[in-house]
């Protein structure tokens, strides 16, 4: 098929660029995003991989937290863009900054440390909030290994915004239910329950991914009735219901790699973003057979098209000529730097990266 304008556009405007613009792009984004990209990965993949790159000009194809993130690791004066500004996480909006800074005020208000750790799907705001209290970051690939240093670091770990990746990585350190306590919050800090909160070594933000807790138990038995054999795998934001039905649960990257580990025949059903799950399909079809558990689609993520691409390229070209700023420009305001860093640094520095 002959390739659209839009197409040789993007492109026209990669090799002009050259060496000036690295674009990344994360897995869950469509195939006709994915395919202009020089870096895809998963969230720890891009943002460990940020760092290395030495092009003036970064075009981030993902939600915003991952932009800010990148921009944050970005080196100085290299720019990070982001083609849809609008593209936020629903799960990161359920923890609005002002109110955590109000509930880690409470839960450190009776000499107990209260240590917070965030799921990278977070703001800036709420990185620079947990940053201030010397809490850090994770991402799906390393919550078990962040979750066991944050519990020796504290007397309790408040794990923000995902339950169900809370729940799910207490489950392999061995946390009984009883130790962990969700938060009663609404708007406000009022309800909280604190009797409860100081016996929890675990407490957990009461957010979750409305993409990924759509897979429910049902699904999983229907596919393992019309596919005997198949093998189920689903990523740690599904509710801990589903990651203890399933064979196997684990990050984007896990997915990857389990997929491409399994034998010739065998028959994979995934619980995850369904543009990943069909690029894995059509990467091992004739090999294996991959199907997805429902299709579950991430409206952030689809809010970056080509179109939005081609325009933020187009954007930064006539910019770059008129020496201004690009519109798309992810900005990071400077009270939020130092503090938020601090918390993907601390991310690397603990697990060896
Ligand atoms: P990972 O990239 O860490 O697997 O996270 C999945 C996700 O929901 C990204 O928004
Ligand atoms: Fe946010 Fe879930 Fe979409 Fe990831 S898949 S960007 S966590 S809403």
């Amino acid at each position: 098929m002959k390739p659209s304008k839009l197409y040789l556009a993007i492109e026209e405007h990669r090799q002009r660029f050259g060496k000036n613009l690295t674009t990344m792009g994360h897995h869950y984004q469509a195939d006709k995003v994915i395919r202009h990209t020089d870096l895809r990965g998963d969230s720890l993949e891009l943002a460990r991989r940020v760092s290395r790159v030495d092009s003036g000009h970064i075009m981030f194809c993902g939600v915003y937290f991952m932009a800010e993130s990148a921009a944050l690791l970005a080196q100085p004066g290299q720019q990070v863009h982001l083609p849809e500004p609008s593209a936020e996480c629903s799960m990161a909006m359920m923890s609005p900054a002002p109110l955590l800074d109000k509930v880690l005020a409470l839960l450190n208000s009776r000499g107990r440390k209260t240590l917070p750790l965030a799921y990278v799907n977070s703001t800036l705001a709420v990185k620079a909030a947990v940053g201030r209290h010397n809490g850090a970051v994770c991402t799906s690939a390393n919550a078990r290994v962040m979750l066991e240093w944050a519990l020796k670091e504290s007397d309790a770990v408040l794990f923000l915004p995902d339950r169900n990746l809370g729940r799910n990585t207490a489950e392999l350190l061995g946390l009984s239910p009883d130790e962990q306590h969700v938060l009663n919050i609404k708007d406000d800090a009022d309800k909280l329950d604190l009797a409860a909160i100081h016996q929890a070594r675990l407490l957990l933000w009461p957010g979750f991914c409305s993409i990924h807790t759509r897979f429910n138990l049902r699904q999983i038995d229907r596919v393992r009735q019309e596919h005997p054999g198949v093998k189920v795998i689903v990523h740690p934001e599904c509710t801990p219901e589903v990651v203890a039905a399933a064979d196997q649960s684990g990050s984007t990257s896990f997915i990857i790699r389990a997929a491409a580990e399994l034998p010739a025949g065998a028959t994979l059903a995934i619980g995850t973003e369904i543009n990943l799950v069909e690029r894995l399909a059509e990467e091992h079809k004739g090999r294996i057979t991959i199907l997805p558990l429902v299709e579950s689609s991430c409206v952030h993520m689809a809010q970056t098209t080509e179109k939005s691409l081609g325009a933020a390229l187009d954007a930064l070209a006539a910019c770059e000529k008129n020496r201004k700023d690009s519109p798309f420009l992810v900005r990071i305001p400077e009270e939020f730097k130092t503090p938020a860093k601090a918390t993907l640094e601390r991310m690397f520095k603990v697990c060896g990266l």
